[in-house]
């Protein structure tokens, strides 16, 4: 039996032991000097990681709330929104639109297919929206939507366009240069921080909006954020060990580089790929839509794989949501992992199989991780 759990859920994350010990430091004024330069820096570095020039705020809390500061000021209460959707995330920028918009019009794409730009591009000549609502990464199925191609018909339409980036740091992104107006990501994916924390990034487009949102949160209200935010503090007091984290992080990623930290998950993602073609499993996301920072594996059995794993070998998967529950399991390519722990993925899935009466090449499966 395995020692410790290798969590490979598609987040949070495995979180690396530098990380954990700056985490471990003594606390300090968050409206002191040391706080206002850290805000700095950590801003600064999202907005770079994201390729913008844009503003970004921090938000206390997970991914959604990050989701909910954005929506919640720049979708106004006469707005007709249109929420692109193709999984449980797009699903819930949907349903949060309907209650910040006037009038919401879901355009759904089945579970595992890419969004093309094509439907988007006929949905926006259907009717007249004032902002679109789109996941960059969908964690549910493992598809990656082509924000690129679907900004330039959002932007043509004169749409605001807001992007769920929560799981798809770690891959190529340009907000800018793509033309989208606010992405929202979070410190527990790719970045390998513990959850906590989240960060919405504003174009000048977005701020102008954002600036004339009636107030209807307390905590989310954008203006406060600008006014605090102009003395080099926060609003409230925030999750002081995940920003020390992040700055920590993102100083690291600086370093590399950001085609060298894209690169590491999409080695790691071409892997697994290749793993489970190998071990005789299908991938569930469209080809040519397929995530770097997880994948989704079908099996007809998945539950019963994923316990078999989790308590045999320590393994921990994650499901399938809502109507995938049970035919596929999911693998994070996120974190502080290695080509070991891989391996010791598919040895377990190896086995598990083989428990359910299967006889996968698990030997050739782990080959595929001879490049990480
Ligand atoms: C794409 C996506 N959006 C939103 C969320 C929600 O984030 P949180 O659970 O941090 O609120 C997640 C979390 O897994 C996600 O993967």
């Amino acid at each position: 039996m395995e020692k410790r759990d290798l969590l490979m859920i598609p987040g949070p994350v495995t979180v690396s032991e530098d990380v954990l010990e700056k985490m471990a430091c003594q606390m300090f004024n968050h409206r002191g000097p040391r706080y206002a330069e850290l805000l700095t820096e950590v801003s600064e570095g999202i907005a770079w990681s994201l390729g913008t020039k844009g503003e970004v705020h921090v938000v206390t809390g997970s991914g959604t709330a990050g989701l909910e500061f954005a929506q919640i000021n720049c979708i106004h209460p006469g707005d007709r929104v249109l929420s692109l959707s193709n999984g449980v995330f797009g699903e819930r920028l949907a349903d949060m639109a309907k209650i910040f918009g006037k009038s919401i019009r879901v355009f759904e794409k089945p579970y595992g297919r890419g969004i093309l730009a094509g439907d988007v591009k006929a949905e926006l000549e259907n009717g007249k929206y004032d902002v679109v609502t789109c996941v960059f990464n969908e964690s549910s199925t493992a598809v990656r939507n082509p924000i690129k191609e679907i900004a330039k018909e959002v932007k043509k339409s004169g749409a605001l366009l807001i992007v769920d980036n929560v799981s798809g740091l770690g891959m190529d992104y340009h907000m800018d240069e793509w033309g989208v107006d606010i992405t929202i990501t979070a410190t527990q994916k790719a970045l390998g921080v513990p959850p906590g924390l989240s960060f919405a990034a504003f174009s000048e487009r977005a701020r102008e909006k954002a600036k004339k949102a009636p107030t209807r949160s307390y905590y989310f209200d954008y203006g406060t954020y600008v006014k605090y935010r102009e003395k080099g503090q926060p609003p409230f007091t925030p999750c002081i060990s995940a920003m020390v984290a992040t700055g920590h992080v993102l100083g690291k990623i600086r370093k590399t580089g950001l085609d060298a930290f894209n690169s590491l998950h999409s080695r790691r993602a071409e892997a697994v790929r290749k793993a489970s073609r190998e071990i005789g499993l299908p991938l569930f996301a469209q080809e040519g839509f397929r995530s770097d920072t997880l994948t989704a594996i079908e099996h007809p059995k998945s539950e019963e794989i994923r316990e078999k794993m989790k308590t045999t070998h320590r393994v921990l998967l994650g499901g399938g949501q809502k109507h995938l529950a049970g035919k596929i399991f999911r693998i994070g390519n996120m974190g502080d992992i290695s080509r070991e722990d891989f391996e010791r993925v598919f040895l377990a899935l190896g086995d598990a199989l083989r428990g359910a009466g299967e006889n996968p090449n698990t030997e050739n499966a782990i080959k595929a991780f001879g490049v990480l």
